[in-house]
């Protein structure tokens, strides 16, 4: 049985409950992101913002997540890294995870900042959130760009740390992966 918080070994149920609810949701935002971006803009269709309104709500989601991980993760012990591992790739392990932490925050409030740059009002499943910004198309603009710019960075990130999960999983045999899947050993 897989414990409540996490161990030296292991990762516990919370943490691994957060770490792969928020991969789903990540992942989707980033695809629904980049799809309703490339949708014409032209008489800005209906489709387009109602996309955009569900990428905002889940968005502020991945947000309120992004914050209970956070606080999960300073309240409870760090799982160690395999012992084996070189020094590099414990560094670099541990700064990939320290950037998606970055990233978690960033995207979602580059997203609020943009959105109240325009003076588009964000809901939070019919809350409606305050404005962070006053209205400045200068800094609309610059900021699709910088969100951009993070989505690019998530996605780069993702792609290096999902594929050394799998190369140690399936390669070097160790227990990188076993560690945040529910049900396995200690
Ligand atoms: C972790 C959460 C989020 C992720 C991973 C994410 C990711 C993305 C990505 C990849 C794009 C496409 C960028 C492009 O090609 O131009 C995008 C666009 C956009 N995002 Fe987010 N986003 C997040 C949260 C938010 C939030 C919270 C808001 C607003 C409250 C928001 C508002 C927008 C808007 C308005 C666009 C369209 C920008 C345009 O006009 O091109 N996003 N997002
Ligand atoms: C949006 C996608 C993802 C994000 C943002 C993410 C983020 C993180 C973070 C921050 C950690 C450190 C533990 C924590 O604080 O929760 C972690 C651990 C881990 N993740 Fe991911 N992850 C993602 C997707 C994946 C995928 C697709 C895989 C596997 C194919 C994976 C495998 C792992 C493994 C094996 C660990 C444990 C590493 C260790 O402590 O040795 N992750 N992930």
């Amino acid at each position: 049985m897989t414990k409540i918080t996490n161990t030296s070994q292991h990762y516990g149920a919370v943490a691994i409950l957060l770490h792969w609810l928020m991969a789903v949701l990540l992942i989707a935002l980033i695809a629904l992101g980049l799809y309703m971006s490339s949708l014409p803009d032209a008489g800005f269709d209906k489709k387009k913002i109602e996309l955009i309104l569900l990428h905002k709500e889940y968005g502020i989601l991945a947000l309120g997540l992004a914050m209970l991980r956070l606080a999960w993760r300073v309240g409870n012990v760090l799982p160690e890294l395999v012992v084996q591992l070189p020094d590099w790739q414990k560094v670099a392990a541990r700064f990939v995870h320290l950037s998606f932490y970055g990233l978690m925050f960033a995207l979602p409030i580059t997203g609020w900042l943009m959105s109240s740059a325009a003076s588009i009002p964000v809901y939070f499943f019919g809350v409606r959130l305050p404005d962070l910004i006053a209205h400045n198309e200068y800094r609309f603009q610059l900021l699709i760009e910088v969100h951009m710019w993070l989505g690019y960075a998530l996605v780069g990130f993702i792609v290096v740390h999902a594929t050394a999960a799998l190369r140690h999983h399936f390669i070097c045999r160790d227990n990188t992966l076993k560690k945040i899947l529910p049900g396995a050993g200690y």
